[in-house]
């Protein structure tokens, strides 16, 4: 495989096999693997017209003793039942999603990068209304997908810390969409994000659209704080996405460095008391934050702008380190990609 593991950006990579599987007269086929990487779908489908869609990210890791294992699969499957439900979509079965999973990187494992590389396959499941509608109502037929490409670190330096400004933007309405992981959600944070790189900082933090007074996330990624006291804390609300990254990282700073967590909501007048700031997500990984523009006013945090803070990287450490086969997971953390005999 001809690919500079080392250099890969987070982009699109064309590798070899995608499953697909399409829903219609109420059930769902047996779905296949293909080499085709093209969809063709009616001028009025759903998705074209009324945006009915929704995705998923994980990754496939290659480990220190060159097994390939996917990461908490099962919380992915869950978690895209949640967003068909309540796009109206069919529920693609979860034990069904998991072994698609496995079939997609296996069919493509020479595009899992090296152990050390740095780089990872990301896998994209999704799912989009795919017969013609025109009054606003949802399909009745729809695909699902899952494709795969090797990818390297989400921000362009990797460990390098980034700057995020507080936008003029909502990314979420109480009780709209905020939670799940809709297309909709991502297609109106694009102006907000070219808006952002066009005054220079990396991505938004968005505050919560009823008061603009709370801290949520940006729009890729949950973020975590850290107090002086070592704790580690991140923001509870109704309209985030539950990142399958921050309840790992919840978890590692608990149950394997020993630190008090709490998920509560977080006032943007506390940015100032933190010491440590970061991204988490799939494809942020852990990415420390420097700074927040708010408005004229700079908050910088004291881990500074060179480096991740302590805790950060040892959060980082432990995280990767059970991805990547070095670390005693807890249990049910780690799915190994075996060639299986079972069709999905
Ligand atoms: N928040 C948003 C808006 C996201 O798009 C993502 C990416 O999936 C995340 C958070 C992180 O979630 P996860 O850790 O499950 O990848
Ligand atoms: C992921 O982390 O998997 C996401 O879906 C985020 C996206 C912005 C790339």
């Amino acid at each position: 495989m001809n690919i500079d593991w080392q250099n890969l950006g987070f982009g699109y990579m064309k590798t070899d096999y995608r499953f697909v599987s399409n829903f219609k007269d109420g059930k769902w086929d047996e779905g296949k693997m293909t080499t085709d990487d093209k969809v063709v779908i009616n001028e009025s489908a759903g998705v074209l017209q009324y945006a009915q869609t929704c995705f998923e990210g994980m990754k496939a890791y290659r480990t220190i003793d060159n097994r390939v294992v996917c990461f908490r699969p099962d919380l992915n499957a869950s978690r895209m039942a949640d967003s068909c439900r309540r796009l109206e979509m069919p529920v693609f079965p979860e034990n069904r999603f998991i072994e698609a999973v496995k079939q997609v990187v296996e069919k493509n494992i020479d595009y899992v990068p090296p152990y050390g590389s740095g780089a990872s396959l990301y896998l994209r499941p999704y799912m989009f209304g795919s017969n013609p509608v025109l009054g606003v109502k949802p399909a009745t037929e729809f695909e699902f997908r899952i494709f795969a490409s090797p990818v390297g670190p989400y921000f362009k330096g990797g460990a390098k810390p980034i700057i995020l400004r507080v936008p003029d933007f909502d990314r979420a309405a109480p009780l709209g969409t905020g939670h799940v992981k809709a297309g909709l959600n991502y297609a109106m944070s694009l102006h907000a994000i070219v808006d952002a790189h066009n005054q220079g900082y990396n991505e938004n933090m968005y505050l919560d659209s009823a008061t603009r007074t709370k801290i949520e996330e940006t729009g890729g990624a949950n973020i975590i704080f850290v107090t002086k006291d070592n704790k580690v804390v991140t923001p509870k609300s109704p309209t985030i996405l539950p990142s399958i990254t921050r309840r790992s990282l919840m978890v590692v700073a608990e149950k394997y460095l020993g630190l008090k967590t709490e998920e509560r909501e977080i006032h943007i007048e506390e940015l100032k008391d933190f010491k440590e700031c970061a991204l988490c997500g799939t494809a942020a990984v852990l990415s420390p934050v420097g700074k927040v523009a708010d408005h004229g006013k700079v908050i910088e945090f004291p881990s500074g702008m060179e480096k991740p803070g302590e805790i950060t990287q040892k959060l980082y450490d432990t995280l990767t380190g059970i991805q990547m086969g070095k670390i005693e997971p807890p249990e049910g953390w780690i799915y190994e990609i075996k060639p299986s005999a079972v069709s999905v």
